[in-house]
This record gives C-alpha cells, sequence and structure tokens, in this order.
C-alpha cells in the first residue's frame, strides 16, 4: 500500500480509501468483516458523509469495529454534510448540527476531516468560516475541504476561510475523465475539449489540494462499473485485462493503478462491498503503470488522442 502526505495536514494516508456509502448493505459482520480488512491491505482511510444510509452507515460503521480510542488512532475519519433531502444547506446551523449527529454516529469526539459535499448555491461564506472556526476550537474538526466544488468556488470559500482546504472529492475513473479531457484536446472542435470543471485537476495541484477520486469503477452517474461491461465498453475491457495479465492482477488493480498513476497523487474512494474486490483494488495502489500503458487505456475508452 503506499501512503502519501495529504498537503498541510500531518495526515499520512493510504492512497486507496475504503468508501462507505453502501455500507448499509451490509450485515454487522459483514460490515466488520470489510473493515477489518481494508485495514490488514493497509487502509488507513475512511470516508462517510450524513447522508448515507440517512446515518446508517455511520452508526454500522462504529457499532461494526466497536469503535473505541485504541481503534479510533488507527484511522483517519473524514465525513461529509451539506445534502439535505432535496437541497444543499451550508448553514452555520446546519454544518455545526450534522457534525455532532456525525461524530454521535461514528462514536468518536473527533474528525480528521469534514468535507462540504456539494456547492450550496445560497451559501453565505462568512457563515461557513464561522462554523469552521467553531469546529475547529472546539476539536470536533481537525481539517476541513469540499467534494464536487470548482476552483472559483473553492476561491470564495477560501477568501472567508482561515484553514486551508485540504482535499476536493470528485467523480474520476477511467470511463470518467472530464478532469483531463479538455486539457488533451485543448481548442479542438470536439465535445472532449469542452472544460467542465474550470481546470480544477491543475487547480487543486498548483493550490496542494488533495483530490480523491469517487466512483472509480463507475461509468456515468452511478451507470455500473465498466469493468466486465464488454457490451458497452469492449475495447477499454480487451486492453485492461490484457495488461491485468500482464502484471498478474485483476482488472480491478489495474483500474486502480489507472487513477493512483497521475502525478498529482490522487487517493482512490473505492465502494465495494466485497472483501475480494477490496482485496484486489488494493493490488493497485503502487503498480505503476507505463506511460504507454496509461495512455492505452485512455484511448481505449473511447477518448482522443490527437
Ligand atoms: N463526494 C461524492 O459526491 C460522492 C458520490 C458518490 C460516492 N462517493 C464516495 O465514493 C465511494 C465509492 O463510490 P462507489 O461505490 O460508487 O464506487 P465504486 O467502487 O466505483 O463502485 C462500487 C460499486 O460497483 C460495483 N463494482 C465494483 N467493481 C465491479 C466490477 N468489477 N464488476 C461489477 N461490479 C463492480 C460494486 O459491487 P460490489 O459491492 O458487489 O463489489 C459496488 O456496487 C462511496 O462509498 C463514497 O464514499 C462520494
Amino acid at each position: 500500500m503506499k501512503y502519501i502526505n495529504i498537503a498541510n495536514t500531518d495526515l499520512q494516508v493510504s492512497n486507496i480509501i475504503m468508501g462507505n456509502m453502501r455500507l448499509p448493505q451490509l450485515s454487522v459482520a459483514e460490515a466488520e468483516n470489510l473493515i477489518r480488512s481494508a485495514m490488514e491491505e493497509g487502509i488507513n482511510f475512511f470516508d462517510h458523509a450524513d447522508i448515507y444510509g440517512k446515518g446508517k452507515s455511520e452508526e454500522l460503521f462504529s457499532e461494526a469495529i466497536q469503535m473505541n480510542s485504541s481503534i479510533r488512532e488507527k484511522m483517519i475519519l473524514q465525513s461529509k454534510c451539506g445534502i439535505r433531502n432535496g437541497y444543499f444547506d451550508f448553514s452555520k446551523e446546519h454544518i455545526v448540527e450534522s457534525v455532532d449527529g456525525i461524530l454521535k454516529r461514528l462514536n468518536t469526539e473527533y474528525l480528521d476531516i469534514l468535507l462540504l459535499h456539494r456547492p450550496d448555491p445560497l451559501m453565505e461564506p462568512a457563515e461557513v468560516a464561522e462554523a469552521f472556526e467553531e469546529l475547529h476550537n472546539s476539536g470536533k474538526v481537525k481539517y476541513f475541504g469540499v467534494s464536487n466544488h470548482n476552483p472559483a468556488q473553492i476561491e470564495l470559500l477560501q477568501k472567508y476561510i482561515p484553514q486551508k482546504l485540504v482535499v476536493n472529492q470528485l467523480q474520476f475513473s477511467i470511463a470518467h475523465t472530464p478532469m483531463i479531457d479538455s486539457g488533451i484536446t485543448l481548442n479542438m472542435k470536439v465535445d472532449q475539449s469542452i472544460n467542465r470543471d474550470m481546470s480544477v485537476l491543475e487547480y487543486s495541484r498548483l493550490n496542494d489540494i488533495t483530490i480523491q477520486a469517487w466512483s472509480p469503477y463507475q461509468h456515468g452517474f452511478f451507470g455500473g462499473s465498466f469493468l466486465g461491461d464488454v457490451e458497452t465498453y469492449p475495447k477499454l475491457n480487451e486492453v485492461v485485462d490484457n495488461i491485468a495479465e500482464k502484471y498478474g492482477v485483476t482488472n480491478t488493480a489495474i483500474a486502480t493503478a489507472w487513477i493512483t498513476r497521475h502525478p498529482a497523487n490522487i487517493q482512490v474512494v473505492l465502494g465495494t462491498t466485497k472483501v475480494e474486490r477490496l482485496k484486489d483494488a488494493c493490488q493497485g495502489s503502487d503498480i505503476r503503470l507505463t506511460r504507454e500503458e496509461w495512455y492505452q487505456i485512455y484511448k481505449a475508452a473511447g477518448n482522443i488522442i490527437p
């Protein structure tokens, strides 16, 4: 397992994160098995959100692992807030209340990182700053970040917030690559050239913000896994399978390695509910694909290399 430092923090984190959005599908025993397997593989970072299973995910996590101070010290816990039932809410009151709920459900005194889940157009950045100040001063949250935010939204927040925003969690997989597409076909009259995110990848590298890739094996917005989907992605699966055979690993490891190969040190937030798949994915943590392999996979996903 490869470990990286999240810039501007003292956190040394695995480049694979266990995402817990799908945890409520499991029994307590299954959840325990999955979390312990993740730790055995070297994963020390766990991603949550207050809305996963309407709070059930966080509750099940702490119940399954029988959260106590010695286990807590071995984990880096991140959660998110700001999404309510059908709308977004970055009000001070909601942020502070949400964190209290998260801490209670996770049975912990503090979060390592709190993310604002999706941009709230009605946010008052000064209010967010007040909430963060309160949470930081009380020791409830060590570090702050965002998810699904573009550079201007981050700058707007950062103008008011004294704490450095250290993470941006964004959708990224071989089959979902807007973050790199427009840069590759710059200024060409093709759909791939459309810059959909204000160059968030380059902005993050320039500003030492760690990117976390959510849904690393999915296409579309929860469109299902592209791995093994030979009807929609015949060429991609052929290329990935060939490279997997060369390295003696599964296609899941190669899909993981394709993300971890990027020099931005992107963390992979995987969401599998299966121990075997989690172990397969972890094998991709420190496989270093060649440049040629990385581009071959990108092209096989249907992208243009001019
Ligand atoms: N910030 C955000 O807005 C946001 C949004 C979504 C998710 N997230 C985070 O990202 C994490 C991961 O998201 P995700 O669960 O969508 O990611 P994912 O790991 O790409 O998808 C996991 C799902 O795909 C299935 N799957 C994986 N590999 C497969 C394969 N080779 N063949 C068939 N099915 C396969 C898994 O099934 P099995 O369980 O059977 O393996 C599971 O249902 C979440 O837990 C959450 O922490 C964040």
